[in-house]
C-alpha cells in the first residue's frame, strides 16, 4: 500500500498542533519530521523537545529524518522523544558508527532507516540494507522544502527496489523532495512505497483531495 508522509517543515509553526491533527483525517500515514543541524545541511529546524511535543498530539507514527552530523550522538534522544521510524544519512558518519547507530535504534524498539543524498550512489545503502526497515532516497539536496524534484534519481530508486525485494522485502522505500501528484507517479513506478510531501501537501487547497489523487 502506498503511504504518504507530509513533511511538517512546510506547516504553519504557529499552528503546528492544528496542522498535525489535520493530517490523519486527510489521509496521511506518517508525520515526517525534518531535523537539521546547520552543519550537515545549511539550515536549522526542529530538535528533540519539539519532536517530543509533536508526539503528544500526533495520531500518526513519527517518521523522523535526521539531517545532522554524526547522528549516533542523538539517536537515543530522538527515540525517547517518540520517533517511530528514525532515518540517518549514510554521509553523516563512518560506516561503523552508522551500523552502531542503527543497532541502537533497533534495540530501543524504533524502526531504523538510512538515507542517501542525490550525489550518493545506490551502493552506499548496501552495508545497511539488512538492518533497515526503510531506505530513503532524496530527490532534492536536503536542507529546504519547496525545491524541484530530481527525476534523474529514478534509476537509483529502481536499483534499491530490486535489492530490497531480493534481500529485505519488508523494508519500505521512501522518496523525499519535490513530490507532487505528477512526480509521485514516477516514484511509484520506480518502486517507492512511501512518499514525503511538504509544500505540495501544505499548499494544497484540499489536502484530502491531494492525498486521494496521489493514492489513486
Ligand atoms: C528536505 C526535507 C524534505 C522537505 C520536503 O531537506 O528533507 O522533507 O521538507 O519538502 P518538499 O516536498 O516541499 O520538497
Ligand atoms: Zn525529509
Amino acid at each position: 500500500m502506498l503511504k504518504l508522509a507530509p513533511s511538517i517543515l512546510s506547516a504553519d509553526f504557529v499552528n503546528l498542533e492544528r496542522d498535525i491533527r489535520a493530517l490523519a483525517p486527510a489521509g496521511a500515514d506518517y508525520v515526517h519530521v525534518d531535523v537539521m543541524d546547520g552543519i550537515f545541511v545549511p539550515n536549522i529546524t526542529i530538535g528533540i523537545p519539539v519532536t517530543a511535543a509533536i508526539k503528544r498530539v500526533s495520531a500518526l507514527p513519527l517518521d523522523v529524518h535526521l539531517m545532522i552530523d554524526r547522528p549516533i550522538r542523538y539517536v537515543e534522544a530522538f527515540c525517547r522523544a517518540g520517533a517511530d521510524l528514525l532515518t540517518l544519512h549514510v554521509e553523516a558518519d563512518t560506516p561503523e558508527n552508522t551500523l552502531a547507530a542503527l543497532r541502537q535504534i533497533r534495540d530501543l524498539g524504533v524502526h531504523p532507516a538510512v538515507s542517501v543524498k542525490p550525489k550518493t550512489p545506490a551502493e552506499a545503502v548496501l552495508p545497511f540494507l539488512d538492518l533497515c526497515d526503510m531506505i530513503l532516497v532524496m530527490t532534492v539536496e536536503p536542507g529546504f522544502g519547496g525545491q524541484i524534484f530530481m527525476a534523474d534519481m529514478m534509476p537509483k530508486l529502481r536499483t534499491i527496489r530490486e535489492w530490497i525485494d531480493r534481500r529485505n522485502p519488508g523494508c519500505e522505500l521512501e522518496v523525499d523532495g519535490g513530490v507532487n501528484v505528477e512526480t509521485a507517479k514516477l516514484c511509484v513506478e520506480a518502486g517507492a512505497n512511501v512518499l514525503v510531501a511538504g509544500s505540495a501537501w501544505f499548499k494544497a487547497e484540499d489536502p484530502a483531495a491531494f492525498a486521494a489523487a496521489i493514492k489513486r
